[in-house]
């Protein structure tokens, strides 16, 4: 039994089948909104006027920065993103039809947003196979990740189906190997790269395994990602407050929560 509308049934049935979702952005003003507030930081850092093309500047910021300058770099970014207090607004904007569908309109939201920046031929920044749920995160959250240039091939994330999860868990003894390196190339040829453009979202489901590798495309690769999930679904090891903040709480679960019964005494 399901009330869901058919609009919601296909965005519902393609989100359970592949573990992802790509649309375009459901507000491109904010993502253009996203991508300025970082260019302009980024090119303050750098000493540079802000670009006329920003997606070229983003594209070959390798031409610009030193490896070991990056890590200070991306911080002084993350910094930047979290002092703008309309930052986040927007990015829940971008996303917020396909969340309200696959997880609820009452939602809680990372505090912070993060920003990845991949370098060609980078091997400094990687994230190994992995999923969220396996090192304490809850599975009802969801990652919306957010490119600021095209993704495409290894300048992309992979992310392994949901069937393709399915057998790898049932054999995981046999096929996990002995490092995160054994355990990808056991997963080598099931993982998607996820081809994803400037102007659309991606909403996952952290449970099953992601990461990237080693970027071999002649461009720089730009993301941010944050997690949502429903308020009142359970927490893992991000906690509400401290992790977590609810963003969209409704008229009634906000008297719910403080209602109090009459006194018998
Ligand atoms: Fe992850």
């Amino acid at each position: 039994m399901s009330f869901l509308n058919q609009e919601e049934i296909q965005l519902t049935k393609e989100y359970t089948d592949s573990g992802y979702i790509i649309r375009d952005s459901a507000e491109i003003s904010s993502i253009h909104y996203l991508r300025d507030i970082i260019v302009r930081a980024a090119s303050k850092i750098l000493n540079l006027e802000f670009p006329n093309n920003p997606e070229l500047f983003l594209n070959t910021i390798h031409q610009k920065l030193a490896v070991k300058d990056l890590n200070s770099f991306r911080l002084s970014l993350i910094q930047s993103i979290n002092e703008d207090s309309n930052f986040r607004f927007h990015y829940y904007q971008t996303a917020k039809p396909f969340l309200h569908t696959l997880v609820g309109n009452e939602l809680s939201m990372q505090l912070r947003v993060n920003l990845s920046i991949q370098l060609p031929g980078d091997d400094s920044s990687l994230l190994p196979v992995h999923s969220d749920t396996w090192s304490g995160d809850s599975p009802y959250e969801v990652v919306v990740w957010i490119p600021l240039v095209d993704c495409y091939k290894t300048k992309a994330m992979y992310l392994l189906s949901p069937k393709n999860s399915q057998n790898l868990i049932d054999d995981f003894k046999n096929r996990a190997g002995q490092n995160s390196e054994e355990l990808y190339q056991s997963i080598s040829n099931e993982v998607e790269f996820l081809d994803i453009k400037y102007g659309q979202i991606l909403v996952f489901d952290q449970g099953y395994p992601h990461g990237n590798r080693i970027n071999e495309e002649q461009e720089t690769r730009w993301s941010m990602n944050c997690r949502f999930k429903g308020v009142f679904t359970p927490y893992g090891d991000k906690k509400i407050g401290e992790f977590f903040e609810p963003i969209t709480l409704r008229a009634q679960s906000r008297l719910g929560m403080n209602y109090k019964f009459p006194k018998s005494q």
